[in-house]
């Protein structure tokens, strides 16, 4: 069974030489897996604010994250290194990959941090690479790999240790809208792995092609939506 996180009026304010900064304010949120969640919102909105809480790299001013039974956010930064490790996957914009380490290696990454013996890890890595059309990429250095074949490394990485969780922050913001589709694809198939998926995304398409929508507007939620069943649209906005 998939874990499942939640988000409970979670609130990170962040205090500036200019005064306090609001980011995220009172987000509470069941994220479900299985499928693919996109965090909207103009820029400045909380969105990156809001994943890095959710995925520990960051401590709510109030509020509470948890993943099943464990409460992320009181566990120390060890622990969440460690949840991190197990559970979730990451995928950024850019500076994705380690520059020096071909498509396998980085790949093999966190599976060699998690102590996944070599045999079980070599294998691995050939079935993800393959899974996302990157058989023949493996010993490419990433500047030797198109945009999205880079971001489709990163993906396989990002699942290399059987996370519960991928987050993905503006994971198509530097490709050309074909491409940003096949990664939106390839991350729709590893929802459907029965993972939870988040993604956030300026692009309006891509958005609509996800199964929920979170709009953020000031740190706040100003609607949730389900996409595809139309009785759980909670649409708080006009
Ligand atoms: N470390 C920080 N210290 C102070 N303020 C911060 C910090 N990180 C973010 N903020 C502020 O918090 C608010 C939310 O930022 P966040 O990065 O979460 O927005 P975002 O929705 O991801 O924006 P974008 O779409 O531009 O990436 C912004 O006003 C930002 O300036
Ligand atoms: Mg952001």
């Amino acid at each position: 069974m998939p874990l499942v996180l939640r988000a409970l009026d979670l609130r990170k304010v962040y205090v500036t030489p200019s005064g306090m900064v609001e980011a995220v304010v009172d987000v509470s949120h069941a994220f479900t897996p299985g499928s693919v969640t996109a965090v909207v919102g103009p820029s400045g909105s909380g969105k990156s604010t809001l994943l890095n809480l959710l995925a520990g790299f960051d401590t709510p001013t109030a509020g509470e994250v948890w993943l099943d039974g464990d409460a992320v956010h009181t566990l120390s930064e060890r622990e969440r290194s460690s949840l991190r490790l197990r559970r979730f996957g990451f995928v950024f914009q850019s500076f994705n990959l380690v520059a020096v380490l071909t498509a396998e290696q980085n790949v093999a990454l966190p599976m060699g941090l998690a102590g996944v013996p070599t045999t079980l890890r070599r294998r691995r890595v050939a079935h993800l690479l393959a899974r996302f059309g990157l058989e023949r990429r493996g010993d490419h250095l990433p500047h030797r790999l198109s945009g999205g074949e880079r971001q489709r490394v990163a993906l396989a990485r990002a699942l290399a240790n059987d996370p519960d969780v991928v987050f993905a922050d503006e994971p198509t913001g530097a490709l050309d809208t074909t491409t940003g589709a096949l990664v939106m694809d390839a991350l729709a198939d590893v929802a459907a792995d029965g993972r939870t998926v988040i993604l956030v995304t300026h692009d309006r398409t891509l958005a609509e092609r996800a199964d929920e929508r979170l709009t953020l507007r000031d740190g706040r939620v100003v609607a949730a939506r389900s996409q595809h069943v139309a009785d759980f649209a909670l649409e708080t906005d006009s």
